[in-house]
This record gives structure tokens, C-alpha cells and sequence, in this order.
């Protein structure tokens, strides 16, 4: 593939701005600077360093970022920072999405990419994909309120009792709750249905891709990291040679 199209795809602005990086010297390919931007090259394993940083040509990417509080999951966000603004540029220009949303003031794992199908595989109601969160509750957790959440709790709006897949009382005031679903405050309405109320919310896994698991690198808030097919293998999620689908 041509040069200036390979940095375009890769997020780095539109093919003029691409070729105008290349004529100006800032990207090195096996470590020398390139000022043809219509060199072709073999886009399988291939790496170019453009300032501090090395890349490597990916068709898609995959990103988990461990998310803080107080940043929303908006590329317009209307009152605190996007989330957008913690992944790198080129990321971020190649059009990434998050896979669903999280609250403003909920942390913890938020997956991103540029690839449709992962984004729809992963978030599509009828895959039922687990979501792990651990909340601190206000009142007390008693045993009602467990089989509240287990048995099903009525929200405004849905047509039917919404129950937790798993439901684990972690000490008096922190609860442990396994969701398939995805829809908009949906821990805090349960719990509130169920008649408590969440103080605070983060998420550690989605899947079976944890954020406590070692499967991922430490990732302290505010940090990112690339998903490999082994993560994705763990999503349930195959990304065929062609670069398209498929779970
Ligand atoms: N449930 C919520 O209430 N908020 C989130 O951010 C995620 C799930």
C-alpha cells in the first residue's frame, strides 16, 4: 500500500496532511527518515516511527482504557472532559467508539474500536455479554436485597423484571453484580428498584476480560492498552484474516 494512504488509514490525518508528514522528514521507516509519500510497502508487520513514537499497521485496533471518574463517554461532551481526550491522536482519528457507554461517575474498563462488527458483536442485546461491577451500596446489603436483584426488579420504561446474573454481597456495603445487558444507568435503576441506592460504581470486567485478572497489563486509571487476539479471544471475538467479522 502506498505510504501516504497507510498513514491515513492509520489516523494520522487526511492524504494531504499524510504526505505533507512524509515530505517534511517526520517519519522513519527501519529507522530512516522517508520523504517519498508514495512508496509502497507490504502493510503485514510493518512499523514506522513518526516523533517519539513506533507504530505498527493495524487494519483495526482494539483498546481497553481503565476509565476515571468525571470524564464522559461523548466525543462532545457537555460538562467535563471526553474520554476521547485519554487515547492518543492517531487513535482517536481513526475513528474509534466506544463498545456502550459509561456513567460520568462510573470508572473502570471501557473497551473502544474501530471495527463495526466487534462493536456491534460486543454490544448487541442479544449476545448477552456479561458486564462485572463491584458498587458501593448505601444501606446495608441484606439477603432481600440479593434476591431482589436475582429474581428481578421492575424499571420504568422496560417491559419486563431485569435480574442480575449474579448477585454477591462483598462486605456490608460493597456488592458485586454480573450484568448481560447494557442499557443506560442500568445498575443504579436496579439497585434503586430494589431499594437501595449505589454510592459508586466501577466496572472491572467485561466478559471474561478483566481488569483484575492478569490478562490485561496493569492498567491503573486513566491508562489504555491495545487488545490482543488472545483478549478478544476472551470477548468471544475472532477477527477473521480478512479483517472483518466474526464471532
Ligand atoms: N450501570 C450504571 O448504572 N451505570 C454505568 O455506568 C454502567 C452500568
Amino acid at each position: 500500500m502506498q505510504l501516504d494512504r497507510i498513514l491515513q488509514s492509520q489516523g494520522f490525518g487526511s492524504r494531504r496532511e499524510c504526505r505533507a508528514l512524509v515530505r517534511d522528514g517526520e517519519v522513519k521507516i527501519g529507522g530512516e527518515v522517508i520523504t517519498d509519500p508514495f512508496g509502497e510497502y507490504d502493510t503485514d508487520g510493518f512499523t514506522f516511527e513518526i516523533g517519539e513514537w513506533e507504530w505498527r499497521y493495524a487494519e483495526k485496533v482494539y483498546i481497553a482504557l481503565n476509565k476515571p471518574l468525571d470524564v464522559e463517554c461523548s466525543r462532545k461532551p457537555k460538562h467535563n472532559p471526553s474520554v476521547y481526550n485519554l487515547l492518543p491522536e492517531p487513535v482517536v482519528g481513526r475513528d474509534v467508539q466506544s463498545v456502550g457507554r459509561l456513567d460520568v461517575d462510573t470508572s473502570g474498563l471501557l473497551l473502544f474500536s474501530d471495527d463495526g462488527q466487534f462493536i456491534h458483536a460486543l454490544s448487541s442485546p442479544k449476545r448477552h455479554v456479561t458486564k462485572s461491577y463491584r458498587a458501593t451500596i448505601k444501606h446495608v446489603i441484606d439477603d432481600s436485597l440479593i434476591e431482589a436483584l436475582l429474581g428481578g426488579v421492575q424499571l420504568l420504561d422496560e417491559p419486563k423484571p431485569v435480574s442480575a446474573i449474579s448477585a454477591k454481597r462483598v462486605d456490608a456495603h460493597t456488592l458485586e453484580l454480573v450484568v448481560d445487558q447494557g442499557k443506560y444507568h442500568l445498575v443504579r435503576r436496579m439497585v434503586a428498584a430494589a431499594g437501595n441506592r449505589v454510592e459508586a460504581l466501577h466496572r472491572f470486567a467485561v466478559g471474561e476480560l478483566s481488569l483484575e485478572s492478569g490478562v490485561l497489563p496493569q492498567l491503573d486509571t486513566e491508562d489504555w492498552c491495545y487488545l490482543t487476539d488472545k483478549h478478544l479471544a476472551l470477548l468471544g471475538y475472532t477477527p477473521s484474516a480478512d479483517g472483518k467479522a466474526g464471532k
